[in-house]
């Protein structure tokens, strides 16, 4: 669970009265962001393919004085994703931030990856964040106003060993949310990337000691960086102060591959 207090101090209310759906917010940077973007103001609905991490992801929020719902969310479903957008919309009346985090890694060398693998890392991390952005943009339209943020990696700039699935899911969504910003800039709604480099999270802190202190040492700030760090950059593509942007990616990696 994270703790926002003390990692969360003197958030601008940038986001009064506005209504963001986090997917992938039961854990992690998805959970971080939504407090960042509770903290700025916003209703959040969060939401996950995990219901357990999701009851105590908004316990958390509530224990930090925010309002929230959570709503069970595979981002490989398309019913599931459509249903998640139509519900934020029947319950608060509107959508005005989309972020689609939600993410999975299945790491192997080429060699030793499966099709399968292959497959299930672009099912989620591409076509879900397709699914999301498509689903919000649909409401968003009528209001002819919204902000997308699509979570993607340095990942897909460099490329990894052990991740050709990753780095392509990472790449695509990039290409994605550039074409997707051509389309729907005329309609009010920007689309944002941003590319996190190494965060401490459930996910890289299954990571081997020894690989974790190699990344380390090709981050100029030489350290990892905070779940909290990409919220913040979240909320500043969400909010009017990042009226003007849209289609940029924003590498937010200690300087990391830069
Ligand atoms: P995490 O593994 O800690 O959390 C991911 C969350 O997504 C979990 O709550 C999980 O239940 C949920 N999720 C997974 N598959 C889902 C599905 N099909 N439908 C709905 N929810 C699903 O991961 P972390 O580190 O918080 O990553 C979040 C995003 O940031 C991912 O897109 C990841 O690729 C990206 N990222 C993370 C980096 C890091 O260093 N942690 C670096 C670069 C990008």
């Amino acid at each position: 669970m994270v703790s926002m207090e003390s990692k969360t101090p003197q958030i601008p209310r940038l986001l009064e009265s506005r209504v963001a759906v986090v997917t992938g917010a039961g854990r992690g940077i998805g959970l971080a962001i939504a407090h960042v973007l509770a903290a700025a103001g916003a209703t959040i609905v969060l939401a996950d393919r995990d219901e357990a991490q999701l009851q105590l992801a908004q316990d958390s929020l509530a224990a930090a004085g925010a309002t929230s719902s959570w709503i069970r969310c595979d981002v490989t479903s398309e019913a599931d994703v459509e249903g998640l957008v139509d519900r934020c919309v029947e319950r608060f009346d509107q959508l005005d931030i989309m972020v689609n985090n939600a993410g999975i890694t299945r790491d192997a060398t080429m060699r030793k990856m499966s099709f399968d693998d292959f497959n299930a890392v672009i099912g989620v991390n591409l076509s879900g964040a397709w699914l999301g952005c498509r689903a919000a943009a649909r409401v968003m339209r009528d209001r002819g106003s919204g902000s997308i943020v699509n979570i993607s990696s340095i990942a897909a700039k460099i490329g990894n060993p052990g991740q050709t699935n990753y780095a392509a899911s990472k790449a695509g969504v990039i290409g994605m949310t550039k074409a997707a910003a051509k389309e729907l800039a005329h309609l009010g709604i920007r689309v944002n990337a941003v590319q996190p480099g190494l965060i401490r999270t459930p996910m890289t802190e299954a990571m081997r000691q020894d690989i974790w202190d190699r990344k380390l040492e090709v981050i100029p700030m030489r350290r990892a960086g905070e779940p909290v760090e990409i919220g913040k950059v979240v909320l500043f593509l969400a909010s009017d102060l990042a009226s003007y942007m849209t289609g940029a990616v924003l590498e937010v990696t200690g300087g990391r591959d830069m």
